[in-house]
Formats: C-alpha cells, sequence, structure tokens
C-alpha cells in the first residue's frame, strides 16, 4: 500500500482489490491430508485450481504495479484461457474426500455448479477477447468480472 502511495497512484476501490482481495483466493490452499486415491482426483483439481491462480494473478499485478502492457497482458490471458479448462474433470463422483475442500453442493446442486462454471466461462472468453483486442479499459474491467466469478462459485461451493 505505501508503495502504491508513495509513487504517487491515486488508492482506487480497484487498486485496493487487488491488493487485498486476489491474494486472499489462495488462503483455502495447502491441505496437509494427502490424496492416497488412484489417480489422485482432488490433489490433481487442486493443483489445476492453483496453476490457474498463478496466470491469473500477474494480470493483477500488472494492473496494480501501474505498468500495463498490452502485448503482455494478451499473452498472460492466452496463458489464462489454456488453463481454466483443467480442473473440471476432476469432479467426478464420489470425490469429496480429505484434503478436499468443495462443499457437498457441488455434487448435490450439478445445475447450479455448472451455471456457475458457464459465467466463469462466459467472463473469461469477454476478458479475453478485451485482452487480444489491446483494450485496457476493457480489459481492466472484465479482470474484476472473471475475478467475481472465481469468488461466487467459492462462496457456494468451496468451504473457507
Ligand atoms: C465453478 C466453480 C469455481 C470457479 C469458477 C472457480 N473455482 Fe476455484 N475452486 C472451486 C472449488 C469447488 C474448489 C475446491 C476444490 C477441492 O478442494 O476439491 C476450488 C479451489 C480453488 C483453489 C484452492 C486449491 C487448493 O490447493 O486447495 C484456488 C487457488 C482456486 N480455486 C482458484 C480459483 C481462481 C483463481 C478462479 C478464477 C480465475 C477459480 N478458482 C474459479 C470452484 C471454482
Amino acid at each position: 500500500m505505501a508503495v502504491l502511495l508513495t509513487s504517487g497512484f491515486p488508492m482506487t476501490r480497484k487498486m485496493l482489490f487487488l491488493l487485498v482481495l486476489v491474494p486472499a483466493l489462495l488462503l483455502a490452499g495447502c491441505g496437509e491430508v494427502e490424496d492416497t486415491r488412484p489417480g489422485q482426483p482432488v490433489k490433481t483439481r487442486q493443483e489445476a485450481f492453483k496453476d490457474l491462480l498463478r496466470s491469473f494473478e500477474p494480470m493483477s499485478k500488472m494492473m496494480k504495479e501501474g505498468r500495463y502492457d498490452a502485448d503482455e497482458f494478451a499473452r498472460m490471458s492466452t496463458d489464462f484461457m489454456a488453463k481454466r479448462k483443467a480442473p473440471w474433470s476432476h469432479f467426478g463422483s464420489d470425490t469429496n474426500y480429505p484434503p478436499s475442500k468443495a462443499k457437498p453442493e457441488v455434487w448435490q446442486d450439478v445445475a447450479a455448479f455448472e451455471r456457475a462454471k458457464q459465467d466463469f466461462f462466459a467472463s473469461s472468453d469477454a476478458l479475453n477477447a478485451a485482452a487480444q483486442a489491446r483494450d485496457k479499459t476493457r480489459g481492466e474491467n472484465l479482470y474484476f468480472r472473471v475475478y467475481d466469478t472465481c469468488k461466487s462459485c467459492h462462496d457456494s461451493f468451496r468451504h473457507r
């Protein structure tokens, strides 16, 4: 926060959001229980989500540090798009066991989970379109929309 203030950027709501909330996506990580089942579906999907976060965070870092580079942002978005499909096929039936932090609602309300996933896909499609079009304003705004779809799915389907 001090960095932003001393470097003369106004502390906008967006910046606060980037500083505080994006890192908070990480906090639910790091289960201590080993996934011993064949194929390790829980571990695999958790790794896939961590990987997704690792490609999502650099975009916010770039905005936060006020050094938007359109080509680099487009490249990061491409990377993110390549990773967004990975977790979902590892939510097979009967895969809600420790160390999973998924709520039973993932399997009980399949339609709602699917809707949350589709919202995420739609918002990241839009973000990627803006990123590839080198549209900074739309890209920044749509980044927050994608973030909201991560967060709202977590609120409904993941334990804190
Ligand atoms: C449609 C629902 C949904 C969306 C959208 C979603 N997640 Fe998740 N996420 C989950 C669920 C469910 C888990 C818990 C998985 C488990 O522990 O079995 C999870 C877990 C995670 C974890 C913790 C992994 C671990 O090691 O325990 C991270 C990090 C994460 N998500 C990041 C993201 C990011 C970043 C986005 C958006 C760019 C996102 N997620 C979008 C449902 C979602």
